[in-house]
């Protein structure tokens, strides 16, 4: 069996905290496809094309990884390539409310597509994506927070 599943979000950019996740639930997926979600109420750093770029120079060692994006619904694109689940981190109990509430209006939308939500490690919990824009512009380094494409772009910009 090939099971397939999705792991959308903004990655703007992708972080150690999300190539994390990735890892771990390549110990349960066949294949996994990291999907940029274009999110209508975000103002984002990097483009479209930047963010797929990073995510596939991060992961190019993990052939069972591919990169997508989509401005339609996530679910729509499970729906279309065949996947059973939808990958979810979880920093926080701040971060519950928002997933409970997503994964309510996706269950709503096609209730066989089931989302899994692994919990991110105790190192991780503090990175998000804006916190390391943030140390970036203020001069911090984060070459150890980030995939090594992901801060050849920082300083290349
Ligand atoms: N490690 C590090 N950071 C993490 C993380 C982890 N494990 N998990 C989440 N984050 C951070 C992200 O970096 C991001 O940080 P930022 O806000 O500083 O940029 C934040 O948590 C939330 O990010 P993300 O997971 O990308 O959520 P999002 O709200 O930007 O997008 C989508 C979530 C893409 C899943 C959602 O917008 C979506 O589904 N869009 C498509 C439309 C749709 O289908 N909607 C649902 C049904 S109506």
């Amino acid at each position: 069996m090939n099971i397939i599943a999705i792991y959308p979000g903004s990655f703007d950019p992708i972080t150690n905290g999300h190539i994390d996740i990735i890892k771990r639930a390549l110990l349960i997926f066949d294949k996994i496809v990291v999907l940029v979600a274009v999110n209508p109420n975000k103002r984002f750093t990097f483009s479209v094309d930047e963010r797929v770029s990073m995510i596939r120079d991060s992961l190019k060692d993990y052939p069972q990884v591919s990169v997508d994006s989509t401005s339609g619904l996530t679910v729509h694109y499970a729906q279309k390539i065949g996947a059973k689940a939808m990958i979810r981190g979880l920093r926080a109990a701040t971060d519950f409310e928002y997933e409970f509430q997503i994964n309510n209006a996706n269950r709503f939308i096609d209730k066989q597509i089931e989302s899994i939500f692994f919990m991110a490690k105790h190192e991780f919990m503090f990175i998000s994506s804006s916190t390391i824009k943030e140390m970036v512009a203020g001069g911090i380094d984060v070459s150890k927070l980030v995939p090594a494409p992901v801060w050849a772009k920082f300083n290349h910009k």
